[in-house]
């Protein structure tokens, strides 16, 4: 695929076909990722691989976050909603999560985040070219420190950036409507 088709295409996959992907579809897809470019090159970057078991644990504190959005713990739904987000959550066919080192340099911490998402773009382009699909997210479980726990990270010294839900798209949605370029422009003597 031409790059102007893949960032033309590439869009945010909601709805995943059942067809799994694994480690070996994905590492040829970080080897471009890390091409990103990279102030001091730093490679700030560290990605992570969710294994059926992670996702398990994971899918408890995303069903627990997204039930508490609707209803206190003790209400009769909450159940029911948890279980509902919890299946949705196991059914991602598989997950990667991006972090980044914090550098106690807020500069640098800020070059190293900017070139972490480069990363994160590139491999989603690079998802696109291969017929993939991936939904970037920021679910707040992004933001606890179990889940930190969890993926071995350290919570001072280490940010997750992206958890990308990765599989065959089972549906594209359209482009959300976006104003042209022009629209953000400004003309300096
Ligand atoms: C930093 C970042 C965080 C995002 N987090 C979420 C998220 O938590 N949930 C979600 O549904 N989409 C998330 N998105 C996807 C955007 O909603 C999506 O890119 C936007 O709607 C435009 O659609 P497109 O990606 O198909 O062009 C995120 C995108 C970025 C860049």
């Amino acid at each position: 695929m031409e790059l102007v088709s893949a960032i033309q295409q590439r869009r945010s996959v909601f709805k995943f076909t059942d067809q799994p992907v694994g480690l070996a579809d994905i590492m040829p897809l970080l080897s471009l990722a890390v091409l990103a470019p990279n102030h001091r090159l730093t490679q700030p970057w560290q990605f992570l691989w969710v294994g059926p078991q992670t996702q398990q644990v994971l899918s408890a504190y995303y069903a627990e976050a997204k039930a508490l959005k609707k209803v206190d713990r003790t209400h009769p739904t909450f159940a029911d909603y948890y279980q509902r987000a919890q299946q949705r959550f196991m059914k991602i066919p598989a997950i990667l999560m991006v972090a980044c080192r914090v550098n106690d340099d807020p500069v640098i911490a800020e070059e190293d985040f900017a070139a972490t998402c480069c990363a994160v773009q590139n491999f989603l382009l690079a998802v696109t070219d291969k017929g993939l699909g991936a939904q970037w997210s920021t679910h707040p479980i992004i933001r606890d420190e179990r889940v930190l726990d969890l993926l071995g990270l350290d919570a001072q010294s280490m940010r997750i950036v992206a958890m990308l839900y990765l599989g065959y798209p089972a549906q594209l949605p359209p482009a959300p409507p976006r104003e042209a370029a022009g629209a953000f422009l400004t003309l300096l003597v």
